[in-house]
């Protein structure tokens, strides 16, 4: 299909190491797109590397901590070496902590801040320099139900990931003209290295999860793949500050 064809895209994909960010890269590489992708732990990046790259796809990394500027601009200079462009930023690295609000110390807020929401304008105003000036460009933030819905035991999350909902909507706004689209995905819960940590700390949790969704599961990374793909091509070519939801009807019940 000609309106989702994105063979010989250029895209950037944060946190391509494992769960969410991992299943993007990959897909979008089996759609002929040419990744770049980062995290901090390289060993994860040289596995996927190597899938891609056997599997016949162009693949690039780079090391990078997203709470570092330097970092991320040094991930934009090797991308631009590399492939000369940036056509989609997958703004997807992100971290949580499950702990109630009245014993979540400063330092761990500030954290999480700063990778979840600082982490996500910095890329996304790095990377749109580089595309206002192209004029084209898609960047997809990885966002969260908690944008729009408070988790409990995820003060620092839900604030983060609601401030990504906004940052999505004003640069959206900022960049239309430049031909920059703006967007988000908002996952429920998906099975990743992320949710089997808070799994692993919170007893009854997944069971509380699954009978909360009306699909009746987690979704799984690579269901991820779809949206972005839709959001990464000709075919959103008119849907700008949005947020789509994939929560398997989370959303849907009204309690
Ligand atoms: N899993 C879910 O249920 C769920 C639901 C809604 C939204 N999300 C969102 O989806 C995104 C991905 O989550 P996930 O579940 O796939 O998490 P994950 O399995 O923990 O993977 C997170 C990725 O982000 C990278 N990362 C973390 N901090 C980073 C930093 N400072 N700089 C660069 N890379 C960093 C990690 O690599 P390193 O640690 O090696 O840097 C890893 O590759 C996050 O934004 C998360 O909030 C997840």
């Amino acid at each position: 299909m000609k309106l989702f064809d994105l063979q010989d895209k250029v895209a950037i994909v944060t946190g391509a190491g494992r769960g969410i960010g991992r299943s993007i890269a990959k897909g979008f590489a089996e759609a002929g797109v040419k990744v770049v992708i980062c995290s901090r732990t390289e060993v994860e990046l040289l596995k996927l590397q190597g899938e891609i790259q056997q599997a016949g796809g162009q693949c690039e990394i780079v090391t990078c901590d997203i709470s570092k500027k330097e970092d991320i601009e040094n991930v934009i200079d090797k991308t631009i070496e590399a492939y000369g462009k940036i056509d989609i930023l997958i703004n997807n690295a992100g971290i949580t902590k499950k702990v109630a609000a009245l014993d979540m110390n400063l330092e761990d807020f500030e954290k999480i801040i700063s990778v979840n929401l600082t982490g996500v304008f910095l890329f996304a105003q790095l990377v749109g320099r580089v595309m206002v000036k192209q004029r084209s460009g898609k960047i997809i933030n990885v966002s969260s139900v908690g944008s729009d819905q408070g988790l409990k035991g995820s003060v620092a999350y839900t604030a983060s990931k609601g401030g990504v909902t906004m940052l999505t909507k004003t640069l959206a706004i900022e960049w239309a003209e430049y031909d920059v689209q703006v967007n988000a995905i908002a996952p429920a819960y998906v099975e990743t290295p992320l949710v089997e940590v808070v799994k692993s700390t919170r007893e009854g949790f997944e069971e509380s999860v699954i009978n909360r969704t009306p699909m009746r599961r987690m979704a799984k990374p690579d269901e991820m793949v779809g949206a972005c793909i839709f959001l990464a091509s000709e075919a959103s070519s008119y849907i700008t500050g949005e947020t789509i939801f994939l929560d398997g009807g989370w959303r849907a019940y009204g309690l």
